[in-house]
């Protein structure tokens, strides 16, 4: 979700005063070469490497000495990696002081009351955070962990488990250091599109397409338990807040893959997305429907150089927390140390998979008619007989670059103009990005509506502080954004939401003043501002955000007219949309009408919900609210005094600054700070909260796993040609499900051979390439404000 960036660009104009934060990558990214798109497939299988060392740090420092690969390259056995991080002591004397700066982050989380006591709808368990983190600064007094993982794993977990894939916070130790992963990659599908789905092998599915080999057996069991019931309990290992997406995210699927390592990888039992962080045993053993089994040994990559790490107290003294016996004391040392007159700013770091001249591979999917270089969004019509009416817009991310505005506008126009009067919008896999790219993608579907697009913070005291501040100081707006009174003004333009005179409000007028819109409201038992809504007419906005909506500024000379009739769009959603995803959807579903069907999910009969990740309109980087504080300390030198009374003190307090990104992975720390609340809602709950299924929901079948076209055509079948959903229906126009059931069993048999036969060895050797994909989150450019997978 664009965030910050999108709406304030300074990340790289740090306040002189204030040293900046630095991460801990940056303290060793001159030995550690950014991984790359992924091991391939046919990368070293994990033997059991043979040591001679007793202890298991020391058994993976001598594997990491003697392999002739990359860092990216080296597996070790899954049990010797959590052996290893078991084997780090915990350091007490630094954990309550780190946990206690955790604190002023999460005051700016914005759901943190509803999460406590969630609406019905909601679908996930409650979690108190608040009375979470006392419990683990408790269990730390009372000596209840058993080792410093155990301590690192919880605080992970705790900010996990409130399935808000903007609230996060990734500890060194649970997720720096190692990855884990899983050999295999599964898929779920239907054997006729009708039957629950079950659970299969990836490569068996594709030796089937493509050596005509054994009609894949469905797993049936793993590590001896009931084969679904395990993978609905994984599945909760993710970041998203709806069951069915939750388990879609377990398995490989075209959507991700095609995002590279910005995607999560070949699914989360695999080890792609937050799989990485889960031990998932030594082995795993599939028991098949067949009655085979088979069992694979387990692994873990290696995320930090182990040159000499003899066991875990090295571990943790060299790469974890090598300011130890400094923290406690004698903060000072630890900004100095770090050397905060040379940082590099980790937000900087661009995505190799972005960097790709070529373009980032797409297996599965035929050529596109047009396509964003990152395979971001791409354009596509079909062409089997039948279905030439058809357009397919693919957006499986909204990270704004420069070309992704152009891709999506020259596409619509072509695909009218070639007289293509349906549309698909694929929005599988599609985490969320720049906020305004958004609605710039509806105003080109809408171009007479005017989007809502309500948002709301949570009231607290730095933010009324820093508000209050930028009202006054900042006296006048907008301004000239390229050359502004006084440079930090900059970091307050582009919709701002710290000054009054930006955005608008619940009925598009100006605020009056702070107070106007921040009153603070009392809602569900916390505190909150006025309804924001953005001004798209704000002409700070393209700068900062890099994208000019469509009718906006110099994009209003464009074609007015609507591409596509609403009855003749249709959404496909897979569940993993979020953030910027969900703005998108809740505009098109509530104000333009549009019919949604979801695909996958857990193999029952029930509906299935469209947007799976998070609602939330807005994620701040931690970092982003470091600067904003600073910012204001540089706004108001005279004032302070006062702010150093106040809760900003905490932080810039130069003895506990740097502690949360010292003890973190680089921008892993983030929180929610806007709620999306739908037109209309007087109770103002956040839409995070509010449950909505989709029209029709479908299964995928095997085919879909090995070519998107077939689940492209399934979708024009249920949307306009009479076929049926697996529960719900599309049909406008009273056609759907009358369509004869042989007719359409017919149809996807012919899809299912047509498959079998189109399956070349190249595209089978793309798709197994792909396997071998991981999520690669140091490469993921924070800025554009994607939800992490
Ligand atoms: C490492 O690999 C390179 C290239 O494959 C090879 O030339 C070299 O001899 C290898 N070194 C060792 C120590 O195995
Ligand atoms: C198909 O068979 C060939 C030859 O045995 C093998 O190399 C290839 O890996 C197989 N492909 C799949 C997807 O099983
Ligand atoms: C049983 O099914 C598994 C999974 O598809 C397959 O790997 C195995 O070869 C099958 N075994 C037999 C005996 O059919
Ligand atoms: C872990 O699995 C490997 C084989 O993958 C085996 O050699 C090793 O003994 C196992 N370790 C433990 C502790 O079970
Ligand atoms: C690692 O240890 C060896 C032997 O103890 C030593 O010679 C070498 O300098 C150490 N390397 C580093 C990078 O500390
Ligand atoms: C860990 O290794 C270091 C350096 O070899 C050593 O000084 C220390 O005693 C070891 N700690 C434990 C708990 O074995
Ligand atoms: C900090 O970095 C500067 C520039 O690279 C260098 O000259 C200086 O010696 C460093 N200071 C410390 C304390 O490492
Ligand atoms: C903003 O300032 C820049 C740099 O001085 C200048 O080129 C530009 O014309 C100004 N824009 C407006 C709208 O005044
Ligand atoms: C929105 O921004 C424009 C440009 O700054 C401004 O003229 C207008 O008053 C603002 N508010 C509304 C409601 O349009
Ligand atoms: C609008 O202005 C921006 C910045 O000057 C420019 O890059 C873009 O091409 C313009 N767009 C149109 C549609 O003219
Ligand atoms: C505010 O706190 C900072 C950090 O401790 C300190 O450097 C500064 O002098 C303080 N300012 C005032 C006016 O007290």
């Amino acid at each position: 979700m664009k965030a910050f960036i999108a709406v304030l660009p300074l990340v790289l104009r740090y306040a002189e005063a204030i040293p900046r934060p630095q991460s801990q990558s940056e303290r060793y990214s001159s030995e550690v070469t950014a991984s790359v798109t992924a091991t391939s497939a046919s990368a070293p299988p994990t033997s059991t490497p043979s040591t001679t060392a007793q202890n298991p740090c020391a058994a993976i420092s001598q594997i990491y000495a003697q392999a002739n690969t990359s860092i990216t390259n080296i597996r070790v056995p899954a049990q010797l990696a959590y052996d290893c991080l078991n084997d780090v002591p915990l350091d007490s004397a630094s954990a309550v002081p780190w946990l206690n700066t955790l604190k002023p982050y999460i005051e700016w989380q914005s759901t943190i009351a509803y999460l406590k006591n969630p609406p019905k709808g909601y679908l996930e368990p409650a979690v108190d955070v608040w009375g979470g983190l006392q419990a683990i600064i408790d269990r730390v007094s009372n000596g209840k962990y058993a080792n410093e993982y155990q301590l690192e794993f919880d605080i992970y977990r705790l900010f996990q488990s409130t399935h808000d894939g903007h609230f996060r916070y990734l500890p060194s130790l649970a997720g720096g250091v190692f990855a884990f992963g899983r050999p295999i990659s599964l898929v779920s599908y239907s054997v006729d599109g009708t039957e629950a789905p079950k659970p299969y092998v990836y490569s068996d599915v594709l030796s089937y397409f493509v050596n005509g080999s054994a009609v894949p057996s469905p797993v049936r069991s793993i590590d001896g338990q009931n084969a679904v019931a395990y993978l609905e309990n994984w599945a909760q290992y993710g970041s998203l807040q709806d069951p069915d997406a939750l388990y879609n995210n377990v398995f490989y699927e075209l959507g991700q893959a095609s995002l590279g390592a910005s995607g999560s990888g070949a699914g989360t039992f695999a080890g792609g997305g937050r799989g990485a962080y889960i031990f998932p045993g030594n082995t795993t053993t599939l028991g098949f429907e067949n009655g085979t089994s088979a069992t694979f040994s387990n692994f873990a990559r290696l995320l930090v150089p182990f040159r000499n790490i003899t066991n875990g107290t090295v571990l943790y003294n060299t790469w974890i927390n090598p300011y130890a016996t400094r923290t406690s004391g004698a903060g000072g040392n630890v900004a100095a140390a770090t050397n905060s007159s040379t940082p590099t700013s980790s937000t900087t770091v661009v995505s190799s998979s972005t960097r790709t001249a070529t373009g980032t591979p797409r297996p599965g999917y035929p050529s596109p008619v047009i396509s964003q270089r990152n395979n971001y969004v791409g354009g596509w019509y079909l062409t089997e007989a039948g279905y030439e009416d058809v357009a397919v817009l693919g957006v499986q991310s909204f990270v704004g670059t420069t070309d992704f505005q152009s891709v999506v506008y020259d596409f619509l126009d072509q695909a009218s103009r070639a007289g293509k009067t349906k549309l698909v919008i694929d929005v599988s896999a599609n985490g969320g990005g720049t906020i305004l790219q958004g609605y710039n993608l509806f105003k080109n579907l809408f171009p007479a509506i005017l989007p809502y697009g309500a948002t709301r913070f949570r009231h607290h005291e730095t933010f009324d502080i820093i508000g209050e501040t930028v009202s006054e100081r900042i006296y006048y707006y907008p301004y000239n954004y390229t050359n502004p009174p006084n440079p930090v003004w900059q970091d307050f333009a582009g919709g701002t939401p710290f000054n009054y005179r930006a955005d608008v409000d619940v009925n598009y007028e100006n605020f009056d003043s702070w107070r106007d819109k921040d009153p603070p409201n009392t809602i569900y038992g916390d505190q909150f501002t006025s309804i924001i809504r953005w001004n798209l007419s704000d002409p700070t906005n393209t700068p900062a955000n890099g994208v000019q909506v469509n009718g906006y500024g110099n994009r209003t000379g464009l074609p007015p007219t609507q591409p596509f009739k609403p009855e003749n769009i249709v959404i496909l959603y897979d569940g993993y949309c979020a953030s910027t995803c969900a703005i998108f959807s809740e505009m098109m579903t509530q104000q333009g009408g549009i019919k949604t069907i979801s695909i996958g999910g857990r193999p029952n009969q029930g509906p299935m919900q469209t947007v799976g990740g998070v609602k939330g309109t807005n994620n701040y980087p931690w970092t982003f609210i470091y600067q904003l504080v600073s910012d204001t300390y540089e706004l108001a030198p005279d004032q302070a005094g006062y702010f150093n009374s106040t809760s900003l003190y905490d932080y810039i307090n130069p003895a506990t600054y740097e502690i949360p990104y010292l003890r973190a992975v680089a921008n892993s720390g983030q929180v929610n700070v806007r709620d999306g609340i739908r037109q209309g809602d007087t109770s103002q709950t956040p839409l995070q909260f509010v449950y909505e299924a989709a029209n029709c929901r479908l299964y995928y079948t095997a085919e879909m796993t090995v070519d998107v076209t077939s689940m492209w055509e399934k979708v024009v079948d249920v949307a306009w040609g009479g076929d049926k959903c697996v529960q719900g229906s599309v049909g406008a126009s009273g056609k759907a499900g009358n369509a004869k059931r042989e007719e359409m069993e017919a149809r996807s048999n012919e899809r299912m051979k047509k498959r079998m036969l189109e399956m070349t060895l190249d595209k089978a050797a793309a798709l197994e390439e792909s396997l071998g994909l991981f999520t690669d989150v140091s490469g993921i450019e924070v800025q554009h404000g994607m939800m992490l997978p």
